[in-house]
């Protein structure tokens, strides 16, 4: 290193030159220095440097001797993360552990007791969240707790009386004072999805940024996204495009787009669009189609994942018309149909996810709250991998919502605002994107 370093300081010899030496001597002595965690590779480390969370100090913690316990978490796979997300970071407001919560395998949201509770330990990894959210949110488990007995009930209100204000008092007078002296505060209320938002985007994506699919799913997706880049290479074979990304299908691109066309999906947006006097939420198949077609610089032919969330979508319907150097493939063509069949709804809406997730591309609808969670992780990544110019030309992992015409008549580039005060402005749907 010391030789390498003179070698180079006498070559180069203006300041901006050493300067840069310098650094990639101590990005270089960094790497190697720092000791490799079990489960964390290097990208995964510098991530973590990268967000800044005061994860590895645990002296500024959460108190891991009073807990808050919520109801079961309800609705789709968004709206449980999103739930979560808001139990985490009131848990963090009252300075608490928050007691792992029961999420819903099913759909079923207006019958309670076909719900299946499913607990949050067989979907994500209980111990790895702790760990990557260490100092910020804290899970424990209920055989964490010791008296029982000692239970305070905390009443969510609803409705139009129940202001951002005063649910904020009520966390505030219930994080001092006897009221903090419970052990357990139990929150009681109808859905928790419903609170009230007190937490900036970025604290938001810092919590999903700790959710890890446990190892049986997150090898599901795998099978899933090895699938499509195994078709990829099959249909593409030996052209141009193989041969740029070395002949191995691993790194075969694949575009994944979250098509929201079921019939429910239609009568609502339409709705949306009379009361926001807007036509840019809605998108037919033709007009997805046309968009992902027109998604500037992207190399053809190239395979198209469709992910769709209606079973009684008609197969053939989506995968038709999508045209030359486009292969649209979903899960019955893909012959993963019996994968996702053997799950209950959550953990096919996870695997779904992910796979949208690792995509080289997602297209998705701005007015979804699973293609906002989806970009907003996309975005956490670019930044994680420093990318300077997000809206830039030929950056890795572009996101675009279809429902909004961008140039070349193709879909609107779309990345996440983490300046955002509020998940408010990128969960109910938006047509602001900041791209
Ligand atoms: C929680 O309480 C502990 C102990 O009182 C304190 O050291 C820590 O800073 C508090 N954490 C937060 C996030 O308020
Ligand atoms: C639990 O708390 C209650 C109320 O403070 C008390 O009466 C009881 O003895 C406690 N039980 C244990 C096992 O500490
Ligand atoms: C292809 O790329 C991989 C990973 O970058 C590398 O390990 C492998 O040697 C390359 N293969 C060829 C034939 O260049
Ligand atoms: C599915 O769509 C295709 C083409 O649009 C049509 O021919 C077929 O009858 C449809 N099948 C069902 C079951 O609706
Ligand atoms: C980022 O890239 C886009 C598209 O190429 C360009 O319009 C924009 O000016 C760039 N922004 C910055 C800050 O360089
Ligand atoms: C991001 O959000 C912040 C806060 O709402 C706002 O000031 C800023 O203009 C937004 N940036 C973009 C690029 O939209």
């Amino acid at each position: 290193m010391e030789v390498l370093s003179k070698f180079l300081v006498v070559t180069l010899n203006s300041i901006t030159s050493k300067c840069m030496v310098l650094l990639v001597i101590v990005l270089v002595l960094r790497a190697l220095l720092l000791p490799s965690f079990p489960g964390f590779d290097g990208i995964e480390w510098s991530n973590l440097v990268h967000i800044r969370t005061p994860l590895l100090n645990s002296d500024f913690g959460i108190r891991q001797d009073k807990f808050l316990a919520v109801p079961q978490l309800v609705w789709g796979l968004n709206n449980q993360k999103i739930a979560f997300a808001r139990a985490c970071l009131t848990a963090r407001m009252l300075n608490r552990t928050l007691l792992m919560p029961s999420l819903s395998a099913s759909l079923f949201y207006k019958e309670l007791d076909l719900l299946q509770p499913i607990s949050f330990d067989k979907v994500f990894q209980f111990e790895k969240f702790n760990a990557l959210c260490r100092g910020f949110v804290q899970l424990g488990r209920y055989s964490d707790v010791l008296n029982r007995t000692q239970v305070l009930e905390m009443e969510k209100g609803s409705g139009r009386r129940w202001s951002v204000e005063r649910d904020l008092s009520q966390l505030k007078e219930h994080s001092k004072g006897s009221l903090d002296d419970y052990e357990v505060i139990q929150i009681v209320g109808k859905n928790p999805f419903l609170w009230h938002d007190h937490w900036p985007v970025k604290d938001y994506a810092k919590v999903f940024g700790c959710l890890d699919l446990t190892e049986v799913i997150a090898k599901e997706a795998d099978r899933v996204v090895s699938r499509i880049r195994a078709i990829g290479k099959e249909i593409i074979g030996n052209t141009e495009a193989a041969e740029q990304e070395n002949g191995s299908f691993q790194l075969l691109p694949y575009v994944a787009v979250h098509m929201r066309i079921e019939i429910d999906w239609m009568i609502h947006c339409k709705k949306l669009e009379r009361r926001l006097n807007t036509n840019q939420i809605c998108s037919g198949k033709k007009e997805i189609v046309e968009r992902v077609r027109n998604i500037a610089g992207l190399k053809s032919p190239v395979v198209v994942y469709l992910a769709v969330a209606d079973k009684l979508l008609n197969n053939s319907f989506i995968l038709e018309g999508w045209g030359e150097g486009f292969l649209p493939l979903e899960k019955k063509k893909l012959g993963v149909d019996g994968v996702y069949d053997k799950y209950p709804y959550l953990i096919q809406s996870a695997i779904d996810y992910e796979v949208c997730l690792r995509a080289d591309t997602f297209v998705g609808n701005s007015f979804s709250t699973f293609s906002s969670l989806i970009v907003l992780e996309r975005t956490q990544k670019m930044i994680r991998m420093s990318v300077s110019n997000m809206s830039g030309e030929n950056v890795r992992w572009p996101s675009y919502a279809y429902n909004i015409r961008g140039t070349t008549n193709g879909p609107m580039r779309w990345v996440t605002n983490m300046s955002e005060s509020s998940l408010q402005a990128i969960s109910y749907g938006t047509n602001h994107l900041s791209c």
